[in-house]
């Protein structure tokens, strides 16, 4: 029997030695996640800290909001800062934590799918800076990730698929069961009530976060094996971008589901990887995500964004793809002419 929320949230505080508990929310998780755990025992002292939600806060500004709360709230080298909330939160309170007094200790409680399984494991944590995405910030582990489908409740349909976009891109790296379990499963129904939906997606969510885990174990810094969590990243963001750009923001995962579409047909191409395979992934992906639209005439923005992903180096454009399903190919150069190719083969699908 798996312990409820107060139980594991009690377990995991209790396993650190601190001084001072401080917990991080932003407008929304203050809303709608600290009611879930404001009750329990251990989180009667905390100081209370929120920054405003969505990425555009993930800003000096706020980070200095967050030092300054730290230090006014009597913070010391000894203190316990919680992040609760989705990637933005964990990212900037695990930055806030790293860097404040030269590094406290923290715990991250991801109230979104994507963070679960992807923003709040492995240790990145940073801000916005200069009109680019995650621009400052360091490598360092929390003291422990508690994941509960609780949070997972006050999703919408989006931000589930949004999460589970990274959830396949896990699939793929993994193996052919992992993959299929996925493909077979509708998120959006997971959380309604049902409870073996729920225990069935908490289940996944576990699969996912293990196959992260092993692979950042292996790669802490990026380095090499690491970059396989790139795939469908290079493309994602740049159809991110060019949307950023256009005013019609899209959520992160439906980007990663667009580009993991794209950047398997570059693995058909370059590496072999089965077609059959493709096609359910594209099939699922079409089904649950949509179609991301382009013309001919956005090539060129596309290719520039493909280009300047931070992941690259130099003249040389580089992806990770899949020879088979777990068959990781980190650092394939494509030339324009593939990129082309793949851009016509998404936009005529
Ligand atoms: N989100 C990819 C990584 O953590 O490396």
């Amino acid at each position: 029997m798996v312990d409820s929320l107060p139980e594991r949230l009690t377990e995991a505080v209790s396993a650190v030695s601190f001084d001072r508990l401080f917990c991080l929310t932003d407008t929304t998780t203050l809303q709608l996640c600290w009611p879930l755990i404001s009750y329990v025992p251990v989180m009667q002292d905390a100081v209370m800290i929120t920054i405003g939600a969505t990425d555009n806060n993930k800003t000096i500004e706020s980070l200095i909001h967050v030092w300054d709360s730290l230090q006014k709230g009597g913070a010391t080298r000894h203190s316990l800062l919680i992040n609760l909330g989705g990637g933005m939160v964990t990212d900037l309170g695990g930055f806030a934590a790293s860097t404040f007094k030269r590094g406290i200790k923290y715990i991250n409680i991801p109230t979104t799918l994507l963070s679960q399984v992807d923003a709040s494991v492995g240790g990145k944590t940073g801000i916005n800076f200069g009109g680019l995405k995650n621009e400052i910030g360091v490598f360092n582990l929390s003291e422990s990730v508690l994941l509960a489908p609780d949070f997972l409740r006050t999703l919408d349909d989006g931000n589930l698929l949004s999460g589970y976009a990274e959830m396949l891109k896990h699939g793929l790296l993994d193996r052919k069961d992992h993959l299929y379990g996925l493909l077979s499963f509708n998120p959006t129904v997971a959380c309604g009530g049902d409870v073996t939906l729920e225990r069935q997606l908490v289940q996944m969510v576990a699969r996912s976060v293990a196959v992260k885990e092993r692979i950042v174990g292996q790669d802490p810094t990026e380095q090499g094996i690491r970059k396989a969590l790139n795939l469908g990243h290079t493309a994602g963001h740049a159809i991110e971008s060019m949307s950023i750009e256009d005013n019609h923001t899209v959520l992160h995962g439906y980007a990663v589901a667009w580009g993991l579409v794209m950047e398997l047909y570059l693995s058909v191409v370059k590496c072999g990887f089965p077609s059959q395979v493709f096609h359910q992934i594209e099939a699922y992906v079409r089904e649950y995500y949509g179609k991301f639209h382009y013309e001919c005439k956005h090539y060129d923005r596309l290719i520039q964004f493909i280009r300047h992903d931070k992941k690259n180096m130099g003249e040389s454009i580089n992806f990770t793809l899949l020879g088979g399903i777990g068959d990781i190919r980190i650092n394939q150069v494509c030339n324009i002419a593939e990129i082309e190719q793949m851009l016509d083969y998404y936009r005529e699908c």
